[in-house]
């Protein structure tokens, strides 16, 4: 009789504890199917543009978009590190940068279809849910707000993964929802096609709401609140700024202002938001009118190594990074993030790229998990602490720029992550401490002190 209490006992906290799961997110693969090891810097690969790239290695470069090895080598070093994870998420950009006139239709989808049947082979019977990137398109950017050739292609090519009415929302405006597989049944992802709030995305401005998909996301989280479930969201150009320059948004104003009224009224619903586009790692905090926050975005950063030509980014290259995060199967709360990477000047060095644990969040932030409250302390430590700053400046690179965040850089970072709408993010800049005298400024009133002393 005791047992069988003790058994009643077992079997309802089973049912009532966390269960832990896990899901890997990757971001920005951005194939260069031209990358080659060659002696002529200026043969290595198209992605570099007219860079010369001198002593390029088999496993990529700082300057060049991913070698498929290297591509090949995250995929498998997924496998190796967390072999089962409960889904996928991936955030698109696949094909490398060059001019469209070097890709076209055909090479796009080829690409996307490459790179598909790769995370396939390695991860069977896995669910993904994927995201086209601003970079899935032919021409680049220009992704429209109704059907065409590359979304039905793109869709067929996903079918393994969607459902049917996924496959024919998808192939509409390249967005849809699905359920959570198996024991994570408690909600939804939803992937959104953010391409459609692009400013460089000459086929949706003047609109309103492209492929009505406010609309349609309203409606999903509306339902997601009537069904009590919760739902993560994912797409590849986030709104807010990018941290690493001034005044960089992606997204056209009035978009940017929507995304956030969205997430402001559905934030109860919404258990976690993951993009990709910045090729760094960082995050984005949501806040309510009352200042508490609400919802965080995880940027994640890209296995691509490519160092950005974005004007008023210095030296913006990364390490390749991919991502595991750790939640509650039961309620979707995010309770660690871990981020692996590859030293690619190592991996040249050595010969093999060696994947290897970059940092666990909980311990870099000394945060009890990944939910909204704790990214709210770790980004008060981020910006009042410097040694907590440089940490967090290091990682945002993937370990490949460990120069020191000086102020100027400290409130670039710390605006961006703190401030998603256009008007605050410029507040947050003008703020007495956020946004030091430009160093030119300080050096021509050295200078005039300098004149002062020396005359007569
Ligand atoms: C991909 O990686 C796996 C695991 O390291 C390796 O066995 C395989 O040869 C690689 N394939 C290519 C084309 O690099
Ligand atoms: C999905 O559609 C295909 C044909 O397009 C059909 O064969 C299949 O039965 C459908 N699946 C479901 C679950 O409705
Ligand atoms: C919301 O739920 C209703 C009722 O179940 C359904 O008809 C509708 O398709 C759902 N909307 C979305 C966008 O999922
Ligand atoms: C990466 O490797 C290079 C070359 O071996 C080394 O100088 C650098 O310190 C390494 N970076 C990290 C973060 O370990
Ligand atoms: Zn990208």
């Amino acid at each position: 009789m005791r047992l069988f209490k003790l058994l009643i006992f077992l079997a309802h906290w089973g049912v009532t504890r966390a269960e832990p799961g896990k899901f890997w997110h990757i971001s920005d693969l951005h194939l260069d199917p031209d990358y080659k090891v060659s002696e002529d810097p200026l043969q290595v690969c198209p992605s570099a543009g007219s860079q010369p790239v001198p002593n390029a290695g088999p496993w990529g470069d700082y300057l060049c978009d991913s070698p498929w090895v290297l591509i090949n080598s995250s995929i498998y070093a997924m496998k190796e590190i967390e072999p089962k994870p409960d889904f996928i998420l991936w955030t698109g950009d696949d094909t490398p940068h060059v001019p469209n006139e070097r890709l076209g239709e055909a090479a796009v989808l080829a690409i996307v279809d490459r790179l598909t049947r790769l995370i396939r082979e390695v991860f069977p019977g896995t669910k993904v849910y994927a995201a086209l990137g601003n970079h899935d398109f032919h021409p680049k950017n220009q992704l429209p707000a109704g059907g065409n050739s590359i979304y039905d292609q793109v869709a067929e090519l996903w079918r393994p993964w969607l459902s049917n009415e996924s496959i024919a929302l998808f192939k509409e405006g390249a967005f849809y929802a699905e359920k959570l597989p198996g024991l994570s049944g408690a909600g939804r992802v939803v992937v959104l096609n953010t391409n459609l709030y692009y400013g460089n995305n000459e086929q949706t401005a003047g609109m309103a709401d492209p492929a009505r998909q406010f609309q349609w996301l309203e409606d999903v989280l509306t339902n997601a609140s009537r069904a009590k479930e919760m739902v993560y969201i994912i797409g590849h150009v986030p709104p807010g700024f990018f941290e690493k320059t001034r005044n960089k948004a992606w997204f056209r104003e009035g978009f940017n202002e929507e995304y956030l009224k969205v997430v402001r009224k559905h934030h109860h619903v919404i258990a976690g938001q993951f993009f990709g586009h910045h090729h760094t790692d960082s995050f984005r905090m949501f806040y309510d009118d009352t200042g508490a926050p609400i919802s965080v975005m995880f940027l994640t950063p890209g296995v691509t190594p490519w160092k950005t030509t974005l004007p008023g980014v210095v030296n913006g290259a990364n390490n390749p990074g991919i991502r595991v995060f750790e939640y509650d199967r039961a309620t979707l709360s995010l309770q660690d993030m871990v981020t692996y990477f590859v030293n690619l000047s190592q991996a040249n060095e050595k010969g093999i790229p060696l994947w290897e644990l970059e940092y666990r969040l909980t311990e870099a932030y000394g945060v009890p998990d990944a939910g909204s409250r704790s990214m709210h302390a770790a980004l008060g430590r981020i910006a009042s602490d410097p040694g907590t700053l440089q940490r967090y400046y290091v990682y945002n690179s993937v370990s490949y720029d460990r120069e020191a965040c000086d102020p100027a850089c400290s409130a670039e970072h710390v605006c961006a992550m703190r401030e998603v709408a256009f008007d605050a993010y410029a507040a947050c800049l003008r703020a007495p401490g956020a946004a030091p005298a430009p160093r030119l400024a300080l050096l021509l009133a050295a200078l005039l002190g300098l004149r002062a002393l020396l005359a007569p």
